[in-house]
């Protein structure tokens, strides 16, 4: 059953544009003759709620609104049925999509960083689109979505972004994980259990409670440092939407800009954003 939360958002322009985020589907696709450890974890899960989930999602964001945003885990693993399904996903002219980190899980217990991604990345094949940085305009949105799936970013998405933003029309930043603001922070370290609480740009402060392979994996890189800086200090940016940490939330991030975190869609959440 559908979940949407409603959300307005003033940005100043002529016509509204109706945009349906949805996160975190989490699909485990996976066959015979994937790696043992894929099919042990992914048969304990319920694969066809979580396609029915996404389906019903995707009709909703078709029938009602402008733009489907997709901000990753959309699988739960990197599989050859995953991949076409994600393949296949991103031929919707309405949709677009920005990866999390489970997009390249291999379920081997290996530290997942830019090398893990990248060789995760290199058994996809062409998948038609770039799932590092996408932008798109919509009814005068400049729609820029950034991989961030580790908690990092790198300069260039960052130049990019900034180039993006020159070009002088309303930016919506979509991101994987959610960038630090103290009271998500204080609603996620008891959600997770595990002291981490998922976030991009933690300070060495807040990193304290992490185990420490969480904050190696978490602890911002000076690039990493330099986009926050950027993301905060740019006006053109109106909104930011992530997903990652599978609950819903919003709150206002210390450059003055609103943050939405939405619930995760395998359980039918999603969240219609009015921008008007
Ligand atoms: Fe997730
Ligand atoms: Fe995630």
């Amino acid at each position: 059953m559908l979940n949407i939360e409603k959300t307005r958002v003033g940005i100043g322009l002529e016509k509204p544009l109706k945009v349906l985020h949805i996160t975190d589907s989490h699909l485990p696709l996976c066959e015979e003759g994937d790696d043992p450890r894929i099919l042990a974890h992914g048969m304990k899960r319920d694969r066809e709620a979580g396609l029915a989930a996404l389906r019903e999602e995707i009709e909703y964001g078709e029938e009602n609104c402008d733009l489907i945003l997709h901000t990753g885990d959309l699988i739960d693993f990197v599989t050859p049925s995953g991949v076409a399904f994600l393949r296949e996903m991103l031929k919707n002219p309405r949709f677009l999509f920005i990866a999390g980190n489970h997009e390249y899980w291999r379920c081997d217990g290996q530290f997942e960083d830019r090398t893990y991604r990248m060789n995760s990345y290199m058994k996809m094949g062409d998948l038609g689109a770039d799932i590092f940085f996408v932008s798109r305009v919509v009814g005068g949105v400049n729609f820029v979505g950034i991989d961030d799936a580790y908690h990092q970013v790198e300069d260039w998405q960052t130049q990019r972004l900034k180039r993006e933003a020159e070009k002088g029309l309303p930016v919506v930043l979509f991101l994987h994980a959610p960038l630090f603001e103290q009271s998500l922070y204080e609603k996620s370290i008891p959600f997770w259990k595990d002291g981490s609480a998922y976030l991009v740009g933690c300070d060495e402060e807040h990193l304290l409670s992490y185990p420490e392979f969480r904050a190696c994996e978490q602890r911002p890189t000076e690039a990493t440092k330099r986009f926050v800086e950027t993301v905060n200090a740019e006006k053109r940016i109106k909104a930011v939407l992530a997903g990652h940490l599978h609950f819903g939330f919003e709150s206002r991030l210390p450059g003055g800009t609103m943050q939405y975190v939405t619930a995760r869609g395998d359980r039918g959440n999603g969240r219609e954003i009015l921008f008007f």
